[in-house]
C-alpha cells in the first residue's frame, strides 16, 4: 500500500491495514501523536485527499474527536484509519508538532506531568517592627504551611534579602528535592528541561516545557566522539589511553551544550531557565558521559561500573543550564544494555501488557526485550553496522539519494530518500534487496548468488544501472560479501529473539505484537525482514513501528517523577540474558545464518513462496554443473 503525504509529496510504502500514523512514523513525517496512537489526544487529524474508499470505516473513536463538518471535509484520525489501498493524505498545520525532522521522533504515551523540579509562587508578609522575623525563617515558615520542609541553598541565602524587597515580598522559588535552589522576584513560572539520547552515532536533544509537558524543540547531531572510534568497542579502547576518558567526556559534554544552545536560540529561552537534563544512552555512552572508566564492559562477565540511576550537579558536569540545575542519568541493566533500552521499554509500556510483546531496538547493537508484565527478558546482540550501510560495498546511511526500498517484478524498481537519483543503498534497501533476491531465486537460503539472472554481473546484483545513478559512473550493486554481512547481522538478531523464545517456551503464534524501535527500524519493510529471518514469522499487522523511543523515554523521565521510578523498577525487574553464556547460542547462530532459517518449519509462509523457485534454480544449477 502506498500513502502519499502532502504537502511533502513523500510516498511511504506500508503493509495492508497499517494505519496512516504507522506510515507517517515510517516516513519520518511530522505528525502529532501525543497519546502514542491510542485515539485519546485527537492530535493526529489528517485530511484524505484521494482514496478514502481505501480506508477502514470511520470508527467510534474518530466520531468522538471529529465534528460532522470535519468528517464531511474528509478528516480522519491517522491512528485509527487503516489503509487497504493507495491514499493521498494532507497534514494540516494544526496536526504538526513543529519539530525539526533531523531527529527521528518516537511515540510517547500519555502521562501526568510531575517534574522533579518545581517552581512555587510565594507571597510573604512584609517585615515589620511587630514581626521582625529573619527573611529565611519567614520564607521557610510560609512554605511549611503547605506541608513542605525545605532548606535554602547558600546562593539563595546570599540574594534573598534583595530579591524579597525588589519583588515587593512576592517571589518565585525553584525547588529541587528538599532544597530551594533559586529565587526570583515576582511571578516567574518559566521552567524547562532538556532530554538527551546519547547514541553511539547520533545525539538527540529535546527541549521540554516542564509545566505543560510540551515539546518545544528537538534536534540531533553526530556524536563527536565518532572521531575517536566508530563503535562502542573502539571508544572504550580510546578511553583506556592516557586522557582518553577525559577527551571522550569533553566531546559529549560539548555536544550536549551545543544542542542546548541551539534549542535556546531558536525558542528564545534563556539556558538558565533550564533546570534539569535527563540522559539516556547505552552503557558505554553513559559511562563516558559521566567520566567513569568503561574498560571492564567488553570483557566477560561484561559488568557495568554503574547500574543505578544518578543525580549529578549540572555545574560539576560542565552542562550549561541553571548553575544549580540537576542532571538525571537513567540506570543501566548490563554492560551492553543501558538506559536507552530502559527508555524504550518505558515508552512502549510493554511491562504493562498481559500478552507477549517483542520490542526490537535495531541498531549497531540491537536490544531485544521480550515478554509481558514482570516476565520480561532482555538481551543485546552485536548486529553490527551493516544495517546502517557500513561494511556494505555501496552502503550509506538513510540520507538523500539512498535506495530505501526495492522490488523485483519483471524488472527491478526502487525508491530513494527524497526521490533523488541513487547514491547508494541504506539498510532498509539492503534488507529489501536480499529478501527479493531470495524470493525470486537469485540467491538460495545459504545466501549464495546464482549467476543466471541478467542483473547479476561480476560485481554482484545490480540494483541501479550506472546511467540511473547520481554519479552516472558506477552501477549500484549488492555483492556476495554484502549478502554475507547481512546474513551475520540478521543471524545475530534472530539468535537473540529465538533464545529468548526458547527460554519462555513459546512459539511464533504466541507473539501478540512485535514493536520495532530505532531510526533504522522506522524504515524497514517487515515483510522483507521476515523473508530473510530477521523477524519471527507473524502476521504483518502484528508488527508496529514506534520510532526513536529512547528519546521518548528520556523525555518521560524528565516530565514525571513516577516515570523515573518506573525506569528504576524496570532496571531491577527485567531478566538480563547473556547470549554468549547460553548453551544453545552457537547452534542457534549457525542455524540463523541461513535465510530465513535452517529450519524452514519456523517460516511456513516464506518457505512456501521460495521453496519452489529455489528448487527450480538449484535444478538448473545442478544441470549446468553436470554438463
Ligand atoms: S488520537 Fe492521539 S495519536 Fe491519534
Amino acid at each position: 500500500m502506498n500513502v502519499k503525504f502532502l504537502p511533502e509529496g513523500k510516498h511511504v510504502s506500508i503493509v495492508f491495514e497499517s494505519t496512516i500514523l504507522d506510515a507517517a512514523l515510517r516516513g519520518n513525517i511530522d505528525l502529532a501523536s501525543e497519546c502514542g496512537g491510542e485515539a485519546l489526544c485527537g492530535r493526529c487529524q489528517v485530511i484524505i485527499v484521494e482514496g478514502s474508499e481505501n480506508l477502514s470505516p470511520i470508527s467510534e473513536e474518530e466520531k468522538k474527536h471529529l465534528t460532522n463538518e470535519k468528517l464531511r471535509m474528509g478528516f480522519r484520525l491517522a491512528c485509527r484509519a487503516k489503509v487497504t489501498g493507495d491514499v493521498v493524505v494532507k497534514i494540516p498545520i494544526s496536526s504538526r508538532t513543529g519539530i525539526q525532522k533531523l531527529v527521528v521522533m518516537g511515540i510517547e504515551p500519555p502521562l501526568i506531568i510531575d517534574a522533579h523540579i518545581k517552581k512555587a509562587y510565594i507571597e510573604l508578609a512584609k517585615s515589620t517592627l511587630d514581626d521582625p522575623t529573619a527573611d529565611d525563617i519567614r520564607l521557610l515558615k510560609k512554605i511549611k504551611q503547605v506541608g513542605l520542609e525545605l532548606k535554602i541553598d547558600y546562593g539563595v541565602a546570599k540574594k534573598l534579602p534583595d530579591v524579597l524587597r525588589d519583588g515587593g515580598w512576592k517571589i518565585t522559588a525553584t525547588i529541587i528535592g528538599e532544597k530551594i535552589v533559586d529565587i526570583e522576584a515576582g511571578d516567574s513560572p518559566a521552567l524547562y528541561g532538556f532530554a538527551v539520547d546519547i547514541g553511539t552515532t547520533k545525539v538527540a536533544g529535546f527541549l521540554v516545557d516542564l509545566s505543560t509537558g510540551e515539546l518545544l524543540h528537538a534536534s540531533g547531531m553526530i556524536n563527536p566522539q565518532i572521531s575517536f572510534g566508530e563503535d562502542v568497542i573502539s571508544r572504550i579502547s580510546h578511553a583506556m589511553e592516557k586522557d582518553g576518558i577525559k577527551e571522550l567526556q569533553e566531546a559529549i559534554v560539548e555536544a550536549i551544550n551545543s544542542l542546548i544552545e541551539k534549542a535556546c536560540d531558536i525558542t528564545d529561552i534563556h539556558r538558565e531557565k533550564i533546570y534539569e537534563v535527563s540522559i539516556v544512552g547505552n552503557t558505554a555512552m553513559h559511562h563516558l558521559f559521566l567520566g567513569v572508566n568503561p574498560e571492564y564492559i567488553p570483557f566477560s562477565p561484561y559488568p557495568p561500573a554503574i547500574a543505578h540511576s544518578l543525580n549529578v550537579d549540572a555545574a560539576e558536569m560542565g552542562i550549561k543550564i541553571h548553575p544549580k540545575g540537576n542532571i538525571h542519568v537513567l540506570p543501566n541493566i548490563a554492560g551492553f544494555v543501558g538506559g536507552d533500552a530502559i527508555a524504550c521499554i518505558l515508552a512502549t509500556r510493554i511491562y504493562e501488557k498481559d500478552d507477549l510483546h517483542m520490542l526490537i531496538d535495531l541498531g549497531t547493537n540491537t536490544e531485544i526485550a521480550f515478554g509481558y508484565r514482570d516476565n520480561i527478558f532482555i538481551c543485546s546482540t552485536a548486529s553490527g553496522p551493516a544495517f546502517e550501510g557500513a561494511h556494505i560495498k555501496q552502503g550509506m546511511r538513510a540520507a538523500t539519494g539512498a535506495i530505501s526500498s526495492m522490488k523485483i517484478d519483471k524488472d527491478v524498481s526502487f525508491e530513494t530518500i527524497d526521490d533523488a537519483k541513487p547514491r547508494g543503498i541504506c539498510g532498509s534497501g539492503i534488507v529489501d534487496a536480499i529478501a527479493e533476491m531470495l524470493r525470486v531465486g537469485i540467491i538460495d537460503t545459504a545466501g549464495e548468488m546464482f549467476h543466471e539472472h541478467p542483473r547479476v554481473t561480476e560485481q554482484g546484483f545490480v540494483v541501479a544501472w550506472k546511467h540511473e545513478t547520481a554519479n552516472g559512473k558506477d552501477d549500484i550493486v549488492i555483492t556476495q560479501k554484502d549478502i554475507r554481512e547481512v546474513q551475520k547481522a540478521k543471524a545475530a538478531i534472530q539468535t537473540g529473539w529465538r533464545i529468548m523464545m526458547n527460554k519462555l517456551g513459546v512459539v511464533e503464534r504466541d507473539i501478540k505484537k512485535i514493536i520495532i524501535a530505532g531510526a533504522f527500524g522506522s524504515f524497514i519493510n517487515p515483510a522483507s525482514a521476515e523473508t530473510i529471518g530477521m523477524l519471527p514469522e507473524v502476521a504483518l499487522s502484528a508488527v508496529t513501528f514506534v520510532g526513536n523511543t529512547a528519546g521518548s523515554g528520556a523525555r518521560m523521565a524528565l516530565k514525571s517523577q513516577e516515570e523515573r521510578l518506573k525506569a528504576d523498577e524496570i532496571a531491577r525487574k527485567v531478566h538480563y540474558v547473556e547470549l554468549a553464556a547460553e548453551e544453545d547460542f552457537q547452534m542457534e547462530y549457525i542455524n540463523a545464518l541461513s535465510m530465513p532459517h535452517a529450519n524452514l518449519d519456523y517460516y511456513p509462509q516464506v518457505a512456501n513462496s521460495i521453496k519452489a523457485r529455489i528448487s527450480k534454480v538449484l535444478l538448473r544449477k545442478n544441470k549446468n554443473l553436470a554438463s
